[in-house]
């Protein structure tokens, strides 16, 4: 079906309805969009809204700026200023919000009314959501924005890489300069447009002074200019010590008049290219970053440094990122908390900030992990005005080789009661500013798309920045709802498209949840390399403080005050004492909290060894229902992001069955209690690589040991020759699926083929490489560690299975295990 769709219109496909359905249509004569500079976002909305309706509706209408009162049935778009100045009846339209718009489809014509220029451009992109969803009812509204700050930061090295980006390379850097062609950025603007996100920060927040060379400034000033059509203002992180490495100065000292001088110098020079920029985001004394700790100052110093550099120029912003934490932290000292940091560091200077600073806070105290309690921050501030930061890349949460969405994630921290001095303190009316009077607060999400056409890398992974834009406007948004809207945009109306996407997303971060980290233990990734693939052990034995204290007798952070770290003590009391207790602390967040012997028993009864057992396999069970579930819609999306999906969902799949192996074997050691189901250790399908009969293989540990079935793989002794491994099948004669466990590193793509007799039952390469864009790693562990199913082999017992192996460069064809599994097992 389809010509091919490479997912760079993304949910602004603008599909054409059925013909019935087109004809439905009230046709109008003429769209009027009341402004007459090209650069005017309600330029921009005239032209997206002819295109649209040509495409959705194969109507051709004309565009004009000048209004004419006699046109008959328009559709009108403008300002309610620019509509009363024509002679527009605005004594309907209500009062509106920065930002928000009206729109009525009542009668003959349509009236897109906002705010600004840019509530005319949101309110466009929404009649034209409804219209590609073959949606013509008849109405009238306005709606205004729940976050006045609703930006998005990008992860954009200079050198054209991106930190934590898993879809290409930037489009607006290469080369320590910005790009000439900006196109990407114009149409990357246009989709953040039409999901009303107003802000975007273009690098990395490890900055690099050379961003501020003349070059570069003149650079920003064109993605600006490419931006601005779209109504989005860019603003770009800084790092902190340009005084004296760009500058020369000596010092970066931020109350030092030459340094204050310096930046007041560059912040003038940048908005002679960028008029309209948005303004600085720092990290500092983060990471390695300097600081203004670095130089005896306070935190508020460096900030107001930057502020009043900003405050001659207009409204910039100084995003000051709460993200400071020491990463020497001392284990053995057990009050010692990384996520006490962010409350530490910021809560007695709530009154030193200037109005222009905000303060933006991770939504968690750590670090985007699968789940974490509201960043205690935010109950912790009152003058200081605030944003959350979210992630849209998954960087703990399978960097977009694994479908998971996030809408309800977020969710959980939107809607959680602060309590703020005992009264009703939603963290998404402190975020609207309701709550606490703030003149300015909102939202921000770190997206890091590429130069990949899918933007992110994974199709169904474009739901999560859908979901995003749609929160900040809505943060009651129905998580449900959002991602069939989504659906529908991306990949057309039949049902079985909508209830497929809508089940395999609802249950993605539940799955996910399930096969990492449970009970607030964290995602259990490597966060020592890579932060893919599993590694409970890589959380414990560092400085970095995602710590879980696991022993052979217990797991869990003590963030008590009686007996921790203290900070359950750092939420508003009725929420410390929720925490304090573990009789009242959620299961979901227990480890998070306390710890507790492995024995420990949770509310829904099962210990939280069990627990860990079950949810393991009930999460990688789930994940292996996604691509039979995707299968449904062969023939009812184009093959193209059918069959890239559909590749992502097979190695899910697989690779959830390598985390809940391999945490379930870690846990399973370091406490020596049994599973009561028996499935942990105990693989009764399987043929370890290094039991086999080998020619031209040999064993090797694999390091640490729960990353391979047994603890053993093998890998080939030559590249000249290949190996091979043979075993005899002892089941039962009958069809199977025979799954093969082995590790696909970066560094090499080796051959594999595997055989029953003389019979080839598949092929395959070890070039994951190519194929999808997590991080990769140069090692046997849990990145590269991975499934390939070869479904409904005829076996007799007493055939061979032979795999050969060839290796290529400096991967050695490894081999953990065969898996010969009847109908409906997995293991
Ligand atoms: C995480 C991430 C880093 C990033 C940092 C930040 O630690 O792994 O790559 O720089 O967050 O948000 O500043």
């Amino acid at each position: 079906m389809g010509s091919i769709e490479d997912g760079l219109s993304a949910w602004l496909r603008y599909a054409p309805l059925p013909a019935d359905l087109q004809k439905s249509y009230k046709s109008h004569s003429k769209i009027i969009a009341l402004s007459s500079s090209k650069t005017s976002p309600i330029h921009t909305a005239g032209k997206e809204l002819q295109d649209g309706i040509r495409r959705i509706l194969n109507q051709e209408i004309d565009v004009t700026s000048s209004f004419q009162p006699d046109t008959p049935s328009p559709i009108i778009i403008g300002t309610v200023s620019s509509y009363a100045a024509v002679g527009g009846k605005i004594q309907d339209v209500p009062e509106l919000k920065e930002d928000g718009f009206f729109l009525t489809t009542k009668g003959e014509s349509v009236l897109i009314l906002g705010e600004n220029e840019r509530g005319a451009l949101y309110g466009t992109f929404e009649y034209l959501s409804v219209l590609a969803q073959g949606n013509f009812e008849e109405v009238a509204y306005a709606t205004n924005p729940s976050g006045k700050i609703r930006w998005v930061n990008e992860w954009d090295n200079l050198d054209g890489s991106i930190e934590r980006g898993y879809a290409g390379k930037s489009f607006f850097f290469k080369d320590g300069k910005v790009l000439q062609d900006l196109t990407r950025a114009a149409q990357y603007a246009r989709l953040l447009a039409s999901i009303r996100i107003n802000g975007i920060v273009v690098n990395n927040v490890n900055a690099h002074c050379s961003l501020l060379n003349d070059e570069n400034m003149a650079g920003l000033g064109r993605i600006a200019d490419k931006m601005r059509p779209f109504g989005l203002r860019i603003g770009v992180a800084l790092y902190f010590d340009s005084p004296r490495e760009l500058g020369g100065l000596p010092t970066s000292d931020p109350l030092d008049p030459a340094v204050r001088a310096w930046w007041n110098d560059i912040t003038s020079k940048l908005y002679k290219h960028v008029p309209d920029l948005l303004g600085f985001t720092i990290k500092a004394n983060s990471e390695g970053q300097p600081g203004p700790l670095t130089y005896g100052r306070t935190l508020a110093d460096g900030a107001n440094m930057f502020a009043r550099a900003l405050k001659p120029h207009g409204d910039g912003l100084v995003m000051y990122r709460a993200f400071v934490y020491n990463h020497h932290l001392d284990e053995s000292d057990l009050k010692n908390d990384r996520a006490n940091a962010a409350v530490e560091y910021f809560a007695h200077l709530d009154a030193e900030f200037d109005e222009n600073v905000i303060v933006q806070v991770k939504f968690g105290a750590i670090d985007f992990q699968v789940r974490e309690p509201v960043n205690p921050l935010l109950a912790n501030l009152r003058k200081t005005k605030a944003v959350i930061e979210f992630q849209i890349c998954q960087e703990y949460m399978g960097q977009q080789s694994h479908v998971v969405y996030m809408a309800p994630l977020w969710k959980t921290i939107l809607d959680f009661d602060l309590r703020i001095d005992g009264k009703p303190s939603l963290v998404r009316d402190v975020l609207s500013g309701e709550r606490l009077h703030w003149s300015k607060s909102g939202y921000t999400a770190v997206v890091n798309v590429g130069n990949d056409t899918t933007w992110l890398g994974n199709h169904l992974a474009m739901s999560n920045l859908y979901a995003y834009g749609r929160l900040c406007w809505n943060p009651q948004a129905d998580p449900v709802a959002m991602v069939q809207d989504w659906t529908r945009l991306t990949f057309g109306l039949n049902k079985t498209v909508v209830d497929t996407i809508t089940k395999i997303s609802m249950e993605s971060w539940p799955a996910y949840e399930g096969y990492s980290g449970n009970l607030g233990i964290q995602t259990l990734c490597d966060i020592i390399y890579t932060h893919y693939g599993p590694s409970p052990g890589s959380m414990d034995g560092n400085g970095w403080g995602q710590w879980t204290r696991a022993d052979a007798n217990g797991l869990g952070m003590d963030r008590t005050v009686a007996t921790g770290t203290g900070n359950a003590g750092q939420y508003p009391e009725e929420v410390a004492a929720m925490y304090e207790h573990i009789e009242t602390t959620p299961d979901d967040l227990l480890l998070w909290f306390h710890h507790v012997p492995y024995s420990h028993r949770l509310k829904s009864g099962k210990t939280v060894i069990q627990h860990f057992y079950d949810a393991h396999y009930v999460g990688s069970a789930t994940a292996q229902t996604f691509p039979t579930q995707w299968q449904a819609l062969r023939s009812l999306i184009d093959d193209h992001r059918f069959e890239h999906v559909a590749f992502r969902l097979k190695y899910q799949a697989g690779h959830s069955i390598v985390w809940r192996d391999a945490v379930n074997r870690f846990y399973n050691a370091k406490c020596g209690i049994p599973d009561e189901k028996n499935r942990v250790g105990n693989y009764k399908w399987r043929i370890e690589a290094h039991t086999m009969e080998l020619d031209g293989y040999k064993v090797v540990d694999v390091k640490p040991a729960e990353m391979a079935s047994q603890g053993k793989a093998i890998v080939t002794t030559s590249n000249d020759a290949p190996g091979t491994a043979k075993a005899v099948l002892e089941y039962p004669s009958g069809t199977y699926d025979v799954a093969v466990n082995y590790y696909d590193q970066m560094g090499g793509r080796s051959n594999y083929e595997i055989f029953i007799n003389d019979r080839l039952i598949g092929s395959w390469k070890g070039d994951l490489e190519d194929k999808l864009q997590h991080d990769f790693s140069e090692l046997l562990d849990g990145h590269s560690a991975t499934r390939i199913t070869f479904p409904g082999v005829r076996i007799k017992k007493g055939d061979i299975v032979k795999v050969v192996g060839r290796a290529d460069g400096n991967e050695f064809a490894p081999l953990d295990y065969i898996s010969t599994l009847p109908e409906g097992v997995v293991d």
